[in-house]
């Protein structure tokens, strides 16, 4: 709830959109620093192999986190986080929040149930952060916790919304019928 209210301050300085090709010399030492286990050969066929799937948080025009995402072909249902990662200068002010829920929103949209992702145990400030946005342990081994968070619930807003889109097009209809009485009617 916390992160929700202040998110709202960010939503309106935060821009998340796919990283185009020109952008990825930006993102590619954000991603170094991050995660310095990375070669540069693989981040390159990371950025290669899931253009589609790479989003990336903007302030003021400058990239401040990214995350990539895969599918598995065999498995219709699920969305799998590979990477997020802010910078450190804008961690703790809700920008990883809005790139889960970026996330979801891809996820959903394009028909998937559940995003899961994996993380080190001894990351405990990130599985905090996923615990906090509502992904549930779904399984662990000794090194890795896999979190799990299904699509419903952001699907309900989204069944709200056209909900209400449908109304709107009741009204409409029902204005139409008038007009069309009105004019049988005066005929
Ligand atoms: C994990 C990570 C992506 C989280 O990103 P973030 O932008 O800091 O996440 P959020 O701000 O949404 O939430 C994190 C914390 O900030 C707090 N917070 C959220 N919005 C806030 C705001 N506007 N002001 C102050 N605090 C806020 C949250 O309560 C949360 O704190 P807590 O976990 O201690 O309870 C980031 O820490 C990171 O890049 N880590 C290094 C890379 C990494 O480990 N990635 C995950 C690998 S699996």
């Amino acid at each position: 709830m916390k992160s929700l209210c202040h998110t709202t301050h960010w939503d309106d300085k935060i821009v998340i959109k796919n990283c185009s090709c020109l952008q990825w010399r930006k993102l590619v030492p954000i991603i170094k620093e991050l995660f310095p286990e990375i070669s540069p050969a693989k981040i390159s066929w990371i950025l290669r192999t899931y253009k589609k799937n790479t989003y990336i948080a903007l302030l003021d025009n400058d990239i401040v986190g990214f995350y990539i995402y895969y599918t598995i072909s065999n498995n219709p249902d699920e969305v799998w986080l590979d990477y997020i990662g802010i910078n450190k200068k804008n961690r703790n002010r809700g920008i990883g929040s809005l790139l889960l829920i970026s996330l979801l929103d891809n996820a959903i949209t394009e028909g998937f149930n559940k995003v899961l992702l994996s993380v080190r145990k001894n990351n405990i400030h990130s599985t905090n952060f996923y615990k906090k946005n509502g992904f549930k342990q779904i399984s662990e081994t000794t090194e890795q916790i896999t979190y799990c968070k299904e699509t419903d619930n952001s699907n309900s807003v989204k069944k709200s919304f056209n909900r209400k889109s449908e109304t709107s097009a009741n009204i409409i209809n029902k204005i139409y019928l008038k007009i069309l009485y009105f004019f049988i009617v005066v005929l």
